[in-house]
């Protein structure tokens, strides 16, 4: 069974990273210009740190328009009853949230309590990194995100219990100087908390308990590799590391340590998970052309109009030579649901991948043909398989004109 994982976020950013331009000289004695929204994009804003604008009223037709939203971009991956089981959950790792249980992983609340609004909000919004879990600033605008937010709250009878605590928030107290005694001082607490069980002596997610961890749809789990920023669910910043051991990872084995430890403490033990952490060896070192952006790759050799009906990629057949820019366009006939087919090339480039689950992402995608050889192509919603959409493939020919060279 073929999983696919989330690679949308970080070719978003890759993307908008790339953007930057030298800035001309004339320019440098102008008064600075308000921020793009693409340089806000980029901006490492993490879960705390996220803007969330005043929640407009809650009206009848405010929560029909959530469930609007719900069932277009939100039911294929959690289900349309919203209890995680929606037609791509199987395929997914981690599942989709189980909304009817209301575990939440990301909080500024205490454990076992439930997320505030914002909480809520800021999940939804910056998505959960290093899962398949979109980040939805992107597509859909803060009244729709809050309009879905609320509906997500209606599926478990707690939001409405007025004996649930959504109010008392983990305070994270200042940040104590960084230096060495704090760190060495974070160390003796790693050990002494026992996080190595879990995250292991060197932080990589490899302790003696880490093989027998699951979370509460029953899957294993892994302990967070600290040596992998990337992997941070909240985003990787001092104070989301501080934040999440103090609330814990509601759902999963991570436990909350607020009452274990003081609050300088808990900055100190993070400023010492911190240094686990291992910067990229080389910036970008992929083997694949693809990983750079569009522009990068400059303009395309070769354009293909793919389009679908009922069911089949016409045409099936893509024929191209090996170092063409292959620009692939698809057009899917029946993407009113939310997840619709998507395009992807088994075993080749990743970045050469139209996430169909995803609404109003690109239905354009640009790659190298780097490597000779027949493929074949397929439906890459985040829930395709061959059993799923047994007909949406076709077949890739990468013709190596020059066997010589190269
Ligand atoms: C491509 C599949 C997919 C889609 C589409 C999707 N989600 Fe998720 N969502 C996930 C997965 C997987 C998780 C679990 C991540 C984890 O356990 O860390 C998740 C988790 C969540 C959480 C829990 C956050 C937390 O703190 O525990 C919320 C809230 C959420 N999704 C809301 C939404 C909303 C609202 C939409 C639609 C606008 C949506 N999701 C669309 C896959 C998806
Ligand atoms: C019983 C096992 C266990 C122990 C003990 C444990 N953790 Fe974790 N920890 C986990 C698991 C599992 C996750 C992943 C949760 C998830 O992916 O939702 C995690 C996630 C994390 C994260 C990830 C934050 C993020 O944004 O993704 C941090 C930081 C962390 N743990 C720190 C610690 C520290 C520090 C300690 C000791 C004080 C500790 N953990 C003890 C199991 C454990």
């Amino acid at each position: 069974m073929k999983r696919l994982l989330w690679a949308g976020p970080s070719l978003l950013l890759l993307s908008a990273g790339c953007g930057r331009q030298p800035i001309p000289a004339e320019s440098v004695a102008a008064p600075k210009p308000p921020p793009s929204p693409a340089a806000a994009a980029i901006a490492p804003v993490t879960f705390s740190d996220y803007p969330v604008p005043a929640k407009p009223g809650v009206t009848p037709e405010f929560l029909a328009r959530g469930r609007q939203m719900f069932d277009q971009n939100c039911a294929a991956c959690h289900g349309p009853k919203g209890d995680g089981h929606g037609v791509c959950s199987n395929f997914l790792v981690p599942r989709p949230r189980d909304f009817t249980q209301a575990h939440y992983r990301l909080r500024s609340t205490p454990t076992g309590n439930l997320p505030t609004d914002a909480d809520l909000f800021r999940a939804v919004s910056l998505g959960l990194s290093g899962t398949p879990m979109p980040p939805w600033r992107y597509l859909l605008n803060e009244t729709d995100r809050w309009a879905v937010v609320e509906y997500v709250k209606t599926l478990s009878p707690r939001f409405a219990d007025p004996k649930e605590d959504r109010t008392t928030l983990v305070q994270l107290g200042d940040p104590p100087p960084r230096n060495e005694a704090a760190i060495a001082d974070g160390r003796a607490l790693y050990t002494k908390m026992g996080c190595y069980n879990c995250h292991g002596a060197s932080g990589q997610g490899d302790g003696p308990s880490a093989l027998n961890l699951t979370d509460d749809t029953g899957q294993h789990i892994p302990a967070r590799d600290f040596s992998k920023p990337s992997g941070f669910k909240a985003g990787y910043a001092t104070r989301e590391v501080v934040r999440g051991f103090l609330t814990g990872f509601d759902g999963t084995p991570m436990p909350s340590f607020e009452s274990a430890m003081s609050k300088t403490e808990a900055w100190k033990l993070a400023y010492y998970v911190e240094t686990l952490v291992k910067p990229p060896v080389v910036p970008v070192a992929r083997a694949s052309q693809g990983f750079r952006n569009h522009e990068e790759l400059g303009a395309p050799d070769v354009k293909i109009k793919l389009t679908e009906r009922a069911w089949h990629y016409v045409p099936d057949e893509i024929h191209v030579q090996k170092g063409q820019i292959v620009e692939v366009t698809f057009e899917p006939t029946d993407n009113g649901l939310g997840a619709g087919h998507g395009f992807a090339v088994s075993s080749y480039d990743e970045v050469a991948f139209i996430n169909g689950a995803m609404v109003g992402a690109p239905k354009t995608v640009k790659f190298r043909a780097d490597r000779a050889g027949k493929f074949t192509f397929y439906c890459a919603t985040q829930c395709s398989t061959d059993k799923l959409h047994p007909l949406m493939n076709g077949t890739l020919f990468v013709e190596d004109t020059k066997p010589a060279t190269n």
